[in-house]
């Protein structure tokens, strides 16, 4: 590991004398970037964050104060192993790939810069959050998914420099040059250009949207490409924290509605309504499911042929890694109405993953709902049907209610008020939002976290201000 290096990393960057002199081309445009696109106001904090000093289960996570400029961004793989195998698809059993095959070269740097495009995006939504932090410790929180992505970007633009020469370059430069919500550069993925301006969008988007990241990366790190499935893999430890963030944060704002709603009405009290939430959820979960592109998609079946992008958990979950004769069954609209229809397995395979992200998001709705009636109350949060609200896939086009049903557009934008956030809705939460940085005190609109972090107590003066 060559952590003092000016770029950290364990790939011996020090031997590869051209990939070195990209990468620290690069380097300073993405500190440029950081700086103008970065968390606005606390550049010069010192914060007490997570840096890895090794890959290994000890030194991945080790914690001290850090200026976030001062990071220590770099490139970490999980370890290669002994003859690594292509696990899944036409090649399956065959030594893994070192080169990118030639035939997926295209395709292969588009989920490249796909997957590297969010990483800066979430950055640059969620810059000004710190200026109306409910706490010191979730301000820590929010830096540390911050610079984490940044690190995550690093990886990616690795794998671009390092295997796709010219055009990998180019690309690597356009990452710092496209901006979220910005009409003329746009991100690439509409999730991330939605705005993420007050927390409980933050929690809700580390909830739903980090967590596709999850899957994505999961069904990356199974890729018979090895440098790709080695970085995702060190990427999934890191991505952790973030869905605990949005989970954990998301419960502790059900917890403190539900302690005001025993008082009287959470709303005359300052707190966020249930109703509020619940369309929050509504519209990040159904933005997510976006992420995961259409329900019937030839794309998914070459990839996974070809051995570069495999099912959720391929080796631990499944026994037949070819799925070349199997089908999938899946409702789609025709003539007006929701009919079964039968496609091959590898043409479901966003689909397939889409229902394992689902079924994680559920785990999440119960934990929630487990408070609610801890707290005593008989009110429920719920995930909608995955038919709402789509843009992207067989969904997109048709209207839906919150159950999947399918209804006119007319009526669909009838309800809309009363399944997704409005502006009013957003302009009360953002009325919440005033910054709370005293250690150990915290806003009115969120319970307290039940641990700090790393054993250290929630009064522990996790930002330096
Ligand atoms: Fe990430
Ligand atoms: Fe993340």
């Amino acid at each position: 590991m060559n952590l003092y290096d000016r770029i950290p990393n364990n790939v011996n960057l020090s031997e590869d004398k051209k990939l070195l002199r990209a990468l620290e081309k690069w380097l300073p445009n993405y500190l440029d970037w950081w700086r103008e696109m970065g968390p606005e106001g606390f550049q010069d904090k010192e914060v007490w964050l997570r840096t890895a000093v090794d890959v290994g289960s000890e030194g991945w996570a080790h914690f001290d104060y850090v200026k976030m400029p001062d990071y220590r961004w770099g490139i970490f793989l999980q370890p290669a192993q002994a003859d690594a195998k292509v696990g899944f698809g036409d090649n399956f059993g065959r030594p893994a790939y070192q080169e990118v095959p030639g035939e997926f070269r295209n395709s292969l740097r588009r989920i490249i810069v796909t997957q590297g495009d969010t990483e800066p995006a979430s950055v640059e939504q969620q810059r000004q959050l710190g200026s109306t932090c409910p706490s010191l410790y979730d301000l820590r929180n929010l830096f540390q998914v911050n610079i984490e992505e940044g690190r995550h970007l690093w990886a990616m633009v690795y794998l671009l420099h390092g295997y796709f020469g010219r055009d990998g370059r180019d690309e690597a430069d356009a990452l710092l040059e496209r901006r979220s919500g910005n009409p003329d550069k746009p991100r690439i993925l509409e999730a991330f250009n939605q705005p993420c301006d007050d927390w409980l969008n933050f929690f809700a988007f580390t909830m739903f949207t980090d967590r596709d990241g999850k899957f994505q990366l999961s069904a990356l790190a199974e890729s018979g490409f090895e440098p790709l499935a080695r970085t995702c893999q060190f990427m999934l430890t890191e991505e952790a924290h973030h869905m605990f963030v949005g989970d954990t944060g998301l419960g502790r704002v059900v917890r403190r509605t539900a302690q005001l709603m025993k008082e009287g009405n959470a709303r005359e009290l300052g707190g966020i309504p249930l109703d509020i939430i619940q369309k929050y959820i509504n519209f990040w979960f159904s933005y997510s499911l976006d992420l995961f592109g259409g329900e019937i998609s030839s794309n998914s079946a070459d990839f996974f042929a070809a051995g570069l992008k495999g099912r959720y958990k391929e080796q631990e979950q499944y026994k037949d890694h070819l799925a070349a004769n199997d089908s999938f069954t899946l409702l789609v609209v025709e003539d007006g109405q929701l009919k079964p229809r039968e496609v091959p397995l590898r043409n479901a395979l966003n689909e397939v993953l889409r229902g394992e992200y689902v079924k994680d998001c559920e785990k999440g709705l119960a934990r929630w709902n487990k408070i609610l009636a801890e707290e005593g109350l008989t009110d429920r949060l719920n995930l909608p049907s995955p038919r709402f609200h789509r843009h992207v896939g067989e969904y997109a086009g048709h209207d839906f209610d919150l159950m999947g049903n399918l209804i006119t557009t007319e009526e669909f934008e009838r309800r809309r008020s009363e399944s997704l956030p409005t502006i009013k809705d957003r302009e009360y939460v953002r009325s919440l939002m005033h910054s709370v940085t005293q250690p150990g005190k915290i806003a009115n609109w969120i319970a307290p976290p039940a641990t700090g972090v790393k054993g250290k107590p929630f009064e522990f003066e996790y930002v330096r201000l």
